[in-house]
């Protein structure tokens, strides 16, 4: 038997620790917040998407009365990136999250099924992106969805 070990390496920054275009990002974030559309988890998300020619692409969390019908922000920046400029590689995404009018205090990280949509575009365009997440408290800075997501499926094997 052998014991392997996973370890994440990330940054954890005050906000005027960024540099400005990290900033800026985390800024459209919290204002995308209030396009969220969650009357029923009154969560209310935001996200933006860097991409490697500059342009950014926003979303916020989108709901539906039937449950799973509704999108998390950063999926829905995502795709909308990918659905407008399907050649250009994302390279930084910032997420932020408010509810009862306060942003979260502690970082909100991204859901599984976002991790795992966002880790096939590193993958296709053989590139990092980096993970901004806010708090009030700070922002963590995490170097790719790969390292958030480990032990990948990345249908390398699918026939
Ligand atoms: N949500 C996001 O949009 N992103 C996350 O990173 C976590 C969760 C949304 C999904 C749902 O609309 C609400 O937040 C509560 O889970």
């Amino acid at each position: 038997m052998k014991q392997l070990h996973i370890d994440l390496e990330f940054h954890f920054y005050a906000l005027d620790e960024l540099n400005n275009d990290d900033r800026e990002l985390i800024e459209i974030a919290k204002s995308m917040t209030e396009n969220s559309y969650s009357p029923y988890s009154r969560f209310q998300v935001g996200a933006a998407l860097r991409l490697q020619d500059g342009s950014i692409f926003r979303g916020s969390n989108q709901e539906n009365a039937v449950f799973p019908v509704g999108i998390c922000a950063e999926r829905n920046a995502f795709f909308a990136a990918s659905a407008n400029a399907p050649e250009v590689p994302p390279v930084c995404i910032a997420i932020a999250a408010q509810t009862e009018g306060r942003f979260t205090k502690q970082p909100v990280t991204p859901c599984g099924s976002c991790r795992q949509a966002l880790l096939e575009a590193e993958i296709r365009f053989q590139q990092p992106i980096r993970i901004l997440l806010y708090g009030t408290e700070g922002v963590y800075e995490i170097p790719s969805m790969q390292s958030l997501l480990p032990l990948t499926f990345d249908g390398s094997e699918l026939a």
